[in-house]
């Protein structure tokens, strides 16, 4: 008989070394003739610092020492592990998959390793489809991860969006569970707005076709979010039969904590139930919301039998909530 859940059962992350703050990136900028402040950044955004990878890492280096973290928390070996989903926009190759190159690096070799990719989305896409292949009964332990190096696709010379991004990792075991783990989960996307959240390069001939670097109209995306994310939760909620009273812990997509503590509102939960992260890791993409989980795992905040609930939102435009019983 297929298991009635999937459970996480551990949870890891992790932050390149090289952390930027405001004013590192503000004194970098001013000598590209590029105006910004430590105000503007954080009045704006909520950011006061993230963290760039080192030049050798790639990403699946940074999934790699997530999923080491998790693997162990879970008190799980990599070769237990029956499938691999990688969620990233910023994959080590344009193939193979990432997911392909981490699983060798953590020597699982032989089970399906794919990528997904929904930006900042994308924990929780990968997330709702590893939990669809555990309860069909195609998986029993999966390892899900979110990890990014914006760093290497932001337009220096753009102030609009290169103060707002940061690289990092996160990472879960999801195993096949009797116990309630993920009750319900909403995934969207709507591709008529494509073009305000996009790097539009591409490799062709061999060569780099187009612009490879991100750019963004804000002030869409911003409204977009906003708009997105009351209705998203409620409908993840009222498919588990639960209240907005119900959530012990809100984990949003770490873009913009004015986006964040709007939502929270809405939901009429008090800001002491919301995990920031945003402060100190910038806008991660894929890899937030598994970042600000595995912090808040290890800070206590998120307990076992806690009601938490995830939701991601990004370039696609794609959205989407996972609500979970810890
Ligand atoms: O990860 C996917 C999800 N992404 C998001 O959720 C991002 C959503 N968008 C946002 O978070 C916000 O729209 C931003 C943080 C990107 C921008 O904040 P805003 O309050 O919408 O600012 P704005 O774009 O309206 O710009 C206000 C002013 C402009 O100057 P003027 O035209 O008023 O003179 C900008 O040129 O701020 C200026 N500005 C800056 N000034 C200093 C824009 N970027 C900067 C900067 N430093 N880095």
């Amino acid at each position: 008989m297929n298991p009635r859940y999937s459970r996480i059962t551990g949870t890891g992350s992790y932050l390149p070394q090289r952390r930027v703050t405001n004013q590192n990136l503000t004194d970098d900028l001013a000598a590209r003739g590029v105006a910004t402040s430590d105000q503007w950044i954080v009045e704006r955004t909520g950011i006061h610092a993230r963290h760039f990878a080192a030049p050798e890492e790639k990403t699946s280096d940074l999934g790699l020492h997530a999923a080491r973290q998790a693997l162990a928390m879970a008190g799980r070996q990599a070769q237990e592990i029956d499938l691999i989903i990688f969620a990233t926009s910023t994959p080590d190759m344009v193939f193979p998959s990432t997911a392909c190159i981490l699983q060798d690096k953590l020597g699982a070799n032989g089970c399906p390793a794919f990528d997904v990719q929904a930006v900042c989305s994308g924990f929780v896409y990968a997330l709702t489809v590893a939990d669809a292949m555990i309860r069909s009964g195609s998986a029993r332990r999966a390892l899900v991860v979110g990890a990014e190096i914006f760093s290497r696709i932001l337009d220096f010379n753009d102030r609009t969006t290169c103060v707002l991004f940061g690289d990092g990792a996160g990472a879960v075991v999801l195993e096949a569970s009797d116990e309630p783990g993920i009750l319900a989960s909403e995934l969207h996307a709507d591709g008529k707005y494509v073009d305000i959240l996009c790097v539009p390069g591409g490799v062709a001939g061999g060569e780099v076709v187009g612009n490879p670097l991100l750019q963004m109209d804000g002030q869409a995306v911003f409204k977009l979010a906003v708009g997105v994310l009351e209705k998203t939760a409620r409908a993840t909620l009222d498919k588990a039969g639960l209240q907005d009273a119900d959530i012990d812990w809100l984990i949003p997509h770490q873009a913009n904590i004015r986006i964040m503590q709007g939502t929270a509102k809405k939901l009429k939960l008090p800001l002491d139930k919301l995990v920031v992260t945003v402060d100190q890791h910038g806008n991660t993409s894929a890899a937030s919301i598994p970042l600000a989980l595995d912090n808040a795992v290890r800070a206590g905040q998120v307990q076992k039998g806690q009601h938490v609930l995830l939701e991601g939102v990004g370039g696609g435009f794609t959205w989407g909530a996972v609500l979970l019983k810890m």
